[in-house]
């Protein structure tokens, strides 16, 4: 007669390994069972003085970092390659000799290991890090993606289920940031820079075209121009004028691209009927887009979601969420896979 064994078999834990290399930062993270227990990231200064990512040089400076924060994130998180389960990459969008850094370290790992590949589109982990932590929103919610490449409004209906209803049509929101500091004579990137001078500026003191293209289309060109031809008609008035109006030139910059953006939203989420709007991409850190955001949704009683500062920016800790969900619907790369610049 079979007797019942009362011994558990030790369920294993499912533990992914991720890399982030699509632009100018090298990021790691590790995520066990759903949960990131380690989130880590190289900034690259060395774009600083040149006003924008020089690719080559950031595949370079990817070369040099990855390895070591992979071992760093491992000795932090007490985690040995033995134990991982899958491999993770950012796949694409992105510089094409960046992401080619991160894909070969992964594949490499994954190979030695005799375990899956995952590739990760990279906007799709900016959306999916609000399932990082609670709490979490329900599908489907409109998600505001900005970030220095890319400027969409998605109705997110499912995990990977995305609809773009809107999109710049030129400029991205942080681009229009970053350029707009670059006028300012702000060193790359300036989009933390213009937030923080703008807590001391008046937003109503100087007044910047907000662009209102028909449906949930942004453009940000219009500004760039409209700054690069008031910044000449004032220096030549005042060569300080700059310097002696900085705030405020910060705050009425970031009133105009945020005011543009909230507008697009607000419009959408209406018409969708979507009481849930989310903020994801490096410029969901703006305070002014976050604070407004939070208004908008006490004002019509909707729900905001907004992540935690270090998943707003480029990290692999969305690039480990959005594995570890593609890991248990076995979504995997073949060994030949490549990344893609445009994905
Ligand atoms: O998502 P992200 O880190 O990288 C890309 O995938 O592009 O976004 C970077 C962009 C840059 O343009 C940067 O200036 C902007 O996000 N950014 C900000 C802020 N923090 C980052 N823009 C405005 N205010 C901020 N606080
Ligand atoms: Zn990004």
């Amino acid at each position: 007669m079979l007797s019942q064994s009362t011994h558990q078999v030790p369920v294993k834990d499912r533990i992914i390994l991720a890399i982030e290399s699509s632009c100018d930062d090298t990021a790691v993270a590790i995520i066990k069972n759903g949960k990131i227990i380690c989130n880590m990231v190289a900034n690259q200064s060395v774009h600083e003085q040149y006003g924008g990512v020089v690719p080559e040089l950031a595949g370079r400076a990817h070369q040099q970092h990855l390895i070591p924060l992979v071992v760093a994130a491992f000795q932090k998180s007490g985690i040995s390659k033995e134990l991982l389960s899958a491999v993770a990459f950012t796949k694409g969008p992105g510089l094409i000799g960046s992401l080619m850094v991160g894909c070969s370290f992964a594949k490499s790992m994954a190979q030695s290991l005799n375990i899956p590949l995952i590739g990760v589109n990279h906007m799709q982990a900016h959306i999916l890090a609000h399932f990082i932590d609670e709490p979490v929103p329900s599908f489907p919610f409109l998600c505001l993606t900005v970030s220095g490449g890319h400027t969409q409004l998605v109705l997110v209906k499912g995990y990977f289920d995305f609809e773009t209803i809107g999109k710049t049509i030129d400029d991205a929101a942080g681009e229009a940031f970053d350029k707009s500091a670059k006028l300012l004579g702000l060193p790359y990137p300036g989009g933390p820079l213009i937030d923080q001078y703008a807590k001391k500026g008046n937003p109503h003191q100087f007044e910047f075209p907000i662009s209102d293209l028909p449906g949930f289309d942004f453009s940000f060109s219009g500004l760039k121009t409209a700054i690069l031809y008031f910044l000449r008609k004032e220096i030549t008035k005042n060569p300080n004028f700059i310097n002696e109006n900085l705030a405020d030139l910060c705050a009425s910059i970031q009133y105009s691209i945020v005011k543009q953006l909230l507008k697009k939203l607000k419009l959408a989420a209406i018409q969708y009927q979507c009481n849930q709007l989310a903020l994801a991409g490096g410029v969901s850190a703006n305070s002014l887009l976050r604070n407004e955001l939070m208004a908008l949704c006490g004002q019509q009683k909707w729900e905001a979601f907004i992540p935690a500062f270090e998943y707003c920016t480029d990290n692999a800790g969305m690039v480990a969420k959005t594995a570890d969900i593609q890991f248990l619907d076995g979504l995997f790369e073949t060994m030949d896979t490549t990344p893609f610049a445009r994905l």
